[in-house]
């Protein structure tokens, strides 16, 4: 597809709020300020379209964008511990939500920073998406942060944590200087043609 062609469309606070989904969704999860939004600008290459900040908790709806047809999805991040009660409950809201519905769900791309172990979100994100037979990738971000050894060694040791089958895509991504985008819009693209 063309990335270049891209533009935002709506954002929704509630589950029940989205609209049926009648294109294929690439959508993006992860945990607070693991980049969600960050990645999603590098790939449709326009720097502000997704709001992005360094205060996690940054994208508090569902954001839909439209890319060359096809619906690209930024979830809230979760596991940020100072959001209040109520926002967590609303955001969970969101984010099981979003994944109960019949949608036609392409790909999941699911964040994790490379710097860190994954959280225990992190594995529950991954064990969910791979038990419910989701089409579902992980994208490794920040790798700028890290030297290309290093990047390297935590990139298998998160591969070993999260226990994933052998088929499951990893790519290692950067938002700050574009290592992997390349890679991942391609991946996509397999997922979206299917
Ligand atoms: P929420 O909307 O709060 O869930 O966060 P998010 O996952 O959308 O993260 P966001 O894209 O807003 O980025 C969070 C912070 O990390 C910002 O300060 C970004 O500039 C920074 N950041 C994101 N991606 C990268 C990256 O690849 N490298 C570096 N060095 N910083 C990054
Ligand atoms: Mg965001």
């Amino acid at each position: 597809m063309n990335y270049h062609i891209a533009s935002f469309k709506a954002a929704y606070g509630t589950s029940s709020q989205l609209p049926e989904s009648t294109r294929p969704e690439v959508s993006f999860a992860g945990r607070s300020n693991v980049g969600k939004s960050s990645l999603l600008n590098k790939l449709m290459y326009r720097k502000g379209l997704a709001k992005v900040s360094q205060t996690p908790g940054k994208t508090a709806t569902i954001n839909f964008y439209d890319v060359d047809g096809t619906d690209f999805v930024d979830l809230p991040g979760y596991g940020y511990a100072k959001v209040a009660k109520s926002e967590k409950g609303r955001w969970s809201e969101l984010i099981e939500g979003y994944f109960n519905q019949d949608r036609r769900f392409a790909l999941v791309v699911s964040l994790v920073d490379i710097r860190h172990d994954p959280s225990a979100l992190d594995m529950h994100m991954a064990k969910f998406l791979w038990e419910n037979d989701f089409p579902f990738a992980i994208a490794l971000t920040k790798a700028d942060k890290l030297s290309k050894q290093a990047a390297g060694k935590q990139a298998s040791a998160i591969r070993k944590k999260l226990d994933l089958p052998k088929d499951i895509p990893f790519v290692v991504t950067s938002s700050s200087n574009g290592t992997g985008v390349n890679e991942l819009r391609r991946l996509i693209d397999s997922y979206v043609a299917e």
